[in-house]
């Protein structure tokens, strides 16, 4: 009976995983950043402070057990904000310490992928999974369970970062992955033609930043920035049918880009099964053009459920229980790693 817990960003969560199978999933996602259009890390940290308790006696209350049935904790270590990881691990740790029961530090990254293996049926290995969220761009080479290889990351702005600041160049608000989703679904991909950074480079890495700043300079040339909100969330002074051409062609840029690497990276490794994962996995283009490139080769895609493609803590459990399975075990000298990276 695993015990995970999340907090490497703004979402405090906790999982309950009894033998692989989930018995509960919290998650609170912290809505005061809103305001502030962007995550902001001393608010992250308060707000985990206050929510870690709650969130993990609700864990175990759905799972229908009390902190004694507990034999292990996984928690996130890295990457992510320092001060919101400690509050995590710190609570891990005491918590470990009063139980007298192991604890394994989880890389969020790692998660991630696992966040495939949650529910039925599971990918199988050697996989690639592209892993895509507001803080990272990566595709991983899977080879066997908590065996990776970083094949590519971006070298500047995550894609879910470029969507959040392309959303916010066009006050829709934060964050504005979802938004621009769904405003690009009625607009015309065709109507602008941004930068496909990296699309022509032999290896794996992706760059966003430079679609990011192509759409602040048409915004400009056209005297259109900045765009202000009039009043509340999501209204902007942009004609609703041109804020929709521009997320489209926005996001058939970011789209093309990810799922061409992606499949070549499949191709290139030989990989039957193919995952993503990260916030940025919900996106329904990304979604779409993987699945139809996915069939065309005969490659199985697996995609998670949208609650297992933000951050949680079920994947940290997931991951958790690898870890224990092959003997790994973290001592309580474990210290919060916001720069880790997949080796
Ligand atoms: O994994 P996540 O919850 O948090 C981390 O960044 O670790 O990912 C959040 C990111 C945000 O940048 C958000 O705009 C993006 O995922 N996102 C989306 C969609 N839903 C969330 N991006 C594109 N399309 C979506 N449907
Ligand atoms: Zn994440």
């Amino acid at each position: 009976m695993i015990l995970g817990i999340e907090t490497s960003c703004d979402e405090t969560s906790a999982a309950v995983m009894e033998r692989g199978t989930l018995r509960s999933s919290v998650v609170s996602s912290q809505l005061i950043h809103k305001r502030y259009g962007g995550i902001v890390p001393e608010l992250a940290s308060r707000a985990h402070q206050q929510l870690i308790v709650p969130v993990v006696e609700e864990s175990l209350h759905r799972a229908g057990i009390t902190k004694e049935a507990i034999e292990g904790i996984a928690v996130t270590r890295g990457p992510g904000l320092a001060g919101a990881l400690l509050i995590g691990i710190s609570f891990a740790k005491a918590l470990s310490l009063g139980l007298g029961i192991p604890l394994t530090g989880v890389n969020h990254l790692e998660g991630h992928v696992y966040s495939n293996f949650i529910e039925d049926p599971k990918p199988g290995y050697p996989l690639i999974c592209l892993i895509v969220s507001g803080g990272h761009t990566q595709l991983v080479l899977v080879t066997a369970p908590l065996q990776h290889r970083l094949l590519g990351e971006t070298l500047d702005d995550a894609a879910g970062e470029a969507y959040d600041k392309v959303a916010k160049m066009l006050g829709l608000g934060f964050p504005g992955g979802p938004v621009i989703d769904r405003l690009a679904a009625s607009g015309n991909r065709e109507f602008i033609r941004f930068p496909r950074s990296y699309l022509d480079h032999a290896g794996y890495d992706f760059s966003f930043s430079g679609i990011k700043t192509a759409v602040l300079y048409w915004l400009r040339d056209k005297n259109l920035r900045p765009v202000r909100l009039t009043s509340g969330q999501g209204e902007t002074r942009l004609p609703e049918a041109l804020c929709a051409d521009l997320c489209a062609s926005f996001q058939a840029a970011v789209v093309e880009v990810l799922v061409a690497k992606t499949i070549r990276a499949a191709s290139e490794f030989g990989v039957e099964y193919l995952a993503i994962a990260g916030g940025v996995s919900a996106n329904s283009e990304l979604r779409r053009r993987l699945k139809e490139e996915a069939d065309e080769r005969r490659i199985s895609l697996f995609l998670p459920a949208p609650e297992y493609c933000t951050d949680n803590a079920a994947m940290i459990a997931k991951a958790g229980e690898l870890r224990f399975d092959a003997g790994l075990r973290s001592s309580h000298d474990l210290h919060a790693e916001p720069n880790l990276s997949i080796p």
